[in-house]
């Protein structure tokens, strides 16, 4: 599945959740965690979530990144219904159609930074030559292109992050789910990382939702969202 070939521009909703709840069972009781979270994304927008500890951010962005099925709601990804979707098909969107920077980067340790950035391409298809090409512009962009064949495990906290970041965009995802993209950056390569975000999400292909505690950082996105025990406002 596919939303290529659909005729689309910027301002034009990407993603759409609809009353998004999740419930845990407590004891013989139950918490919901989000209360009926609503949210409209659209191409080229970026996006940002902000609340306290434990208001339920990363459990949203894990319901976005479909790591985690709500207890009821709709999303749907560029028209596409994901929620309906089996596991294998909600996976194969998750490696083709969304791209993550987590908390805590996870890259691939022992292994090198361009090997890092492969490893999503391996789900798209293109050529050899065209994901050298990707790698090496999504490293430029974020300043490693030195570093592309140290071991991910020899690089500093900021420059994992950084590769994190270009891994996120290499395949050009229609959107970016990023925890805290900029938490491990000093306050120079966080506006440089923000303003490469601004750039790659304002060319109108995709959009961006970042959590972030950071108001300054939030500062670069159009939309300013607010988390507070389960319920968004805008
Ligand atoms: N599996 C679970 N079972 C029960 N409660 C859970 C579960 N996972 C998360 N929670 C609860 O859901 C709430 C929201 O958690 P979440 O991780 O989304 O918060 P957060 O806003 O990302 O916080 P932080 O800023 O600290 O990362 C917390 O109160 C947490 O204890
Ligand atoms: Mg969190």
């Amino acid at each position: 599945m596919s939303s290529a070939g659909k005729s689309r521009s910027t301002g034009d909703p990407i993603l759409v959740v609809r009353d998004i709840v999740k419930r845990y069972p407590n004891g013989n009781q139950f918490i919901d965690v989000l209360k009926g979270i609503s949210m409209t994304v659209r191409y080229g927008e970026m996006a940002a979530i902000m609340g306290p500890s434990g208001s339920g951010k990363t459990t949203l962005l894990q319901i976005l990144g479909l790591f985690l099925r709500p207890t009821r709601g709709t999303y749907l990804l560029a028209g596409d219904d994901v929620l309906k979707l089996d596991r294998n098909a909600q996976a194969s969107v998750r490696g083709q159609r969304l791209g993550f920077v987590l908390q805590g980067c996870d890259l691939l340790e022992k292994t090198s930074v361009y090997e890092n950035l492969e490893y999503p391409l391996i789900y798209t298809r293109f050529s050899p030559n065209k994901r050298r090409e990707r790698i090496h512009l999504a490293l430029e962009r974020v300043g490693m292109t030195h570093r592309i064949n140290h071991d991910a495990n020899k690089l500093s906290g900021g420059e994992r992050q950084r590769v994190a970041i270009a891994r996120a965009l290499v395949n050009l995802p229609e959107v970016i789910l990023a925890d805290e993209p900029t938490g491990q950056l000093d306050h120079k390569n966080s506006h440089i990382i923000m303003e490469y975000f601004a750039e790659v999400v304002g060319k109108g292909d995709t959009a961006m939702i970042m959590v972030t505690h950071d108001a300054e950082i939030a500062r670069h996105c159009q939309t300013i969202y607010h988390i507070e025990d389960g319920v968004l406002k805008g």
